[in-house]
C-alpha cells in the first residue's frame, strides 16, 4: 500500500504569534515549491495554532505538541483533545523525549494521550527513541519496540493504520548527529514488523514511520529513500520557511 510521505515540523517552544504569522506568509509565497503528493504539517505552540490554521497554505496541516487525555474538567493549565480537534488540528505529538524526560511522562501517560487523540478524530504522532546509554548497551530495538507496544496499546487496527510513529534517537535530537540511514531503516523495519504482529498486516502497511533527529535540507533525502521511512519530524530546521521548502523539495 502506498503511504503518503509526511514532512512535519516540531517548533517546540519557539515563535510568537507574530513570528508564526510571518512564517506562514513566507511559506505561502513559496507554496508552489511544496511538491504535490506529500503531506506537510507544523506542530506549533498552542498560542500559534490559530494563526497557522488560518494562514498556512491549504496543504500544510496544523499539529499540536501536547494534549491532556481528559474530555474536560478541573485541570488547570491543560488543553483537551476536543479543543484541538474543534478548529481543525490534524496531528498531535505524544511521547516526545523532551516530555518524557523533562515532564516525567510515562509510557502509560503517553498511551492515554495517544488513545485520547485518536478518539477525538485526530492523528497521534507517537514519538519513540533510545538514549545514548541505551544505544551503547545495544538495546535500541528493545527500548523502541517496548515504547511502541505500550504507546499503541488499546488502539483499533484502523486507528493504528492512520497513526504516525516518529523514531527519534534521543542522542540525535538537536545535537547535529544523526542515525545512519541504514540504522534508522533497521529500527523502522522492526517497528513495522511489531505493528504487523500486534495489529495485522494492513495496519503495518499503512502506518507512517518518520525519522527525526538533526534532520536538515542536506540529509533528509538519505532517510526518506529508505523503504520503511515515510518522512521526517524536524525540529530546528523547520523554523525557517526557506529550509522547510528545501526539505520539501528533497522529497520529490
Ligand atoms: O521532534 C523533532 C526533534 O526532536 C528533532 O529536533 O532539532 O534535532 O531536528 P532537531
Amino acid at each position: 500500500m502506498a503511504r503518503t510521505p509526511l514532512l512535519m515540523g516540531n517548533w517546540k517552544m519557539y515563535k510568537t504569534v507574530a513570528e508564526a504569522r510571518s512564517f506562514a506568509e513566507s511559506l505561502g509565497q513559496q507554496s508552489a515549491a511544496l511538491v504535490d503528493g506529500v503531506e506537510y504539517a507544523i506542530c506549533a505552540p498552542y498560542t500559534s495554532l490559530h494563526v497557522l490554521r488560518v494562514m498556512l497554505p491549504a496543504n500544510v496541516k496544523v499539529g499540536a505538541q501536547n494534549v491532556y487525555p481528559q474530555k474536560e474538567g478541573a485541570y488547570t493549565g491543560e488543553i483537551a483533545p476536543g479543543m484541538l480537534a474543534e478548529f481543525g488540528t490534524r496531528f498531535v505529538l505524544a511521547g516526545h523525549s523532551e516530555r518524557r524526560m523533562l515532564f516525567n511522562e510515562s509510557d502509560q501517560m503517553v498511551n492515554h494521550k495517544v488513545r485520547a487523540i485518536a478518539e477525538a478524530g485526530m492523528i497521534p504522532v507517537l514519538c519513540v527513541g533510545e538514549n545514548s546509554s541505551q544505544k551503547q548497551d545495544g538495546i535500541t530495538k528493545e527500548v523502541v519496540t517496548g515504547q511502541v507496544q505500550q504507546g499503541l496499546d488499546g488502539l483499533s487496527q484502523e486507528q493504528v493504520a492512520q497513526a504516525v510513529i516518529a523514531y527519534e534517537p534521543v542522542w540525535a535530537i538537536g545535537s547535529g548527529k544523526t542515525a545512519t540511514p541504514e540504522d534508522a531503516q533497521y529500527v523502522a523495519s522492526e517497528i513495522r514488523a511489531l505493528v504487523a504482529d500486534l495489529f495485522g498486516a494492513e495496519a503495518a502497511a499503512s502506518v507512517r514511520i518518520l525519522y527525526g533527529g538533526s534532520v536538515k535540507p542536506d540529509n533528509i533525502a538519505s532517510f526518506v529513500r529508505e523503504a520503511d521511512i515515510d518522512g521526517a519530524l524536524v525540529g530546528g530546521a523547520s523554523l525557517e520557511p526557506s529550509s522547510f521548502v528545501e526539505m520539501a523539495q528533497a522529497l520529490k
